[in-house]
């Protein structure tokens, strides 16, 4: 068996690493909310009564963090780990994302078949359907002529977006929440610039669909330097797809792959400047995702991966391409987890410590005022003595779970982005 299966692969993929630190973020987050609508009760009712201990910024800072942090909770919602795949008209893009997924679920050909961008995100309750840019309505898609069909009746520009859902339990990376985005040829249109604002600049992972047959080609080249001097240092994968095809070559085939690693390489390293040289040798791989695809539904039946007539040297080229899986699971969890978390942690801790400021200046002026109070005849202050201790008290305690929360999540977090 040269493959795992999808569960198998699922419980040790590094994806979890994301899965986990999300869902670790999430609690917190419900915690933080928690905390937020505490405290913008507990300071508004007090500024009711006793306008001198907190005023009405404090109230404001406050409250308005409530809004905030369901804000900060629907973004992490959202939140997944994207994949965007790149290369000339016909290289393979379609057929390489087919291959991780498991299936034929985009639709694949000769000629220019993808005609603008194409989102395959996991959907829950078993849902197939699609939805096109501006538009709020589900089509229900049961297969990839109904969804190849579905794309033609559209007058789509290349520009456009169309988010194809998938049930997330056919994939282990649709479950994982990875996003796949699919693209048209890059030779083919000239608005690389919108593309790249409109559909790249959140993608973790970008794969570069090259055809082994070939070489990069300029076009190629030049759509990665606009990519890199908008994203600092993107994450590259190269794939020499087709590989297939030099098995035919035997004489020629390690000259070949020679000269393809050598100007893969530079490009990543010299050029783009965005990997060592040891890096890049994660980076490139000699695939066929038309074998990949035509084994794993083979395996999916029960049969053996190969069937028929087959170039030789499948076995290599399949293991390649689970390799380039691993490291590409490996790179993305790492990206997504950097990018998308870290700018959410830092946040929480902000407004955590915003309210503990606010805290702990309610603390300090409800001290002060005691003191002055202790100047004024001791009888008619008792009762405002009382008072004012329990304040004291409940604010002492309102800071000492804020000053708790802040160091609990500031401890999570620091654990949760180094695991
Ligand atoms: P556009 O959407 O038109 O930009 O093309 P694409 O890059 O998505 O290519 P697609 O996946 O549609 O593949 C184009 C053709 O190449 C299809 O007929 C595939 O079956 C075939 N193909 C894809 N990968 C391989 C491969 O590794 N080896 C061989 N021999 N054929 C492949
Ligand atoms: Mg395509």
């Amino acid at each position: 068996t040269v493959a795992p299966s999808a569960d198998l692969r699922n419980s040790s993929s590094p994806l979890q690493r994301f899965v986990k630190g999300k869902r670790k973020i999430n609690d917190i987050f419900v915690e933080i909310e928690d905390y937020v609508l505490d405290s913008s009760n507990y300071v508004s009712a007090l500024r009711k009564e006793n306008k001198v201990i907190v005023d009405e910024g404090d109230v404001k800072l406050v409250t308005d963090y409530v809004q905030k942090i369901k804000g900060i909770r629907d973004v992490l919602a959202r939140d997944h780990m994207k994949v965007a795949f790149f290369g000339r008209t016909s290289n393979g893009k379609s057929s390489v994302i087919n291959a991780m997924l498991r299936d034929k679920i985009l639709p694949s050909g000769i000629g220019h078949t993808t005609n603008c961008f194409l989102q395959v995100e996991g959907s829950e309750n078993g849902e197939s359907y699609l939805m096109t840019e501006g538009c709020q309505d589900k089509q229900n898609v049961k297969s990839v002529g109904q969804l190849a069909h579905a794309l033609c009746k559209e007058k789509l520009n290349e520009n456009q977006l169309v988010r194809i859902f998938w049930p997330r339990d056919k994939c282990f990376l649709l479950r994982d929440d990875v996003v796949f985005v699919d693209s048209p040829g890059i030779d083919v249109s000239p608005n690389l610039d919108e593309w790249i604002d409109k559909h790249c600049l959140d993608a973790d992972v970008f794969v570069l669909v090259a055809n082994a047959e070939s070489t990069l080609m300029v076009t190629e080249k030049n759509f990665f330097h606009k990519v890199s001097t908008k994203l600092s240092k993107p994450n590259i994968f190269i794939l020499n797809n087709r590989w297939d095809a030099s098995a035919s070559e035997m004489d020629f085939q390690d000259q070949v792959r020679a000269q393809h690693l050598e100007r893969a390489a530079d490009f990543l390293v010299k050029e783009l400047k965005v990997c060592s040289p040891k890096e890049a040798n994660e980076r490139i791989f000699f695939v066929s995702a038309k074998e990949v695809l035509q084994a794993r539904l083979n395996e999916e039946k029960g049969m053996p991966p190969h069937s028929g007539a087959l170039a030789e040297g499948f076995p290599n080229r399949y293991f390649e391409f689970q390799d380039f899986e691993k490291k590409f699971e490996e790179c993305i969890s790492k990206s997504a987890i950097k990018t998308k978390f870290e700018q959410h942690s830092q946040r929480g801790k902000s407004v955590s410590q915003d309210i503990r400021d606010v805290m702990e200046s309610i603390y300090e002026k409800a001290l002060a005022t005691q003191k002055d109070k202790s100047f004024v005849k001791k009888d008619l202050n008792d009762k405002l003595n009382f008072t004012e201790q329990q304040l004291l008290l409940i604010t002492q305690e309102m800071k000492e779970k804020i000053h708790h929360m802040v160091e609990d999540v500031e401890q999570r977090v620091s654990k949760a982005l180094s695991e």
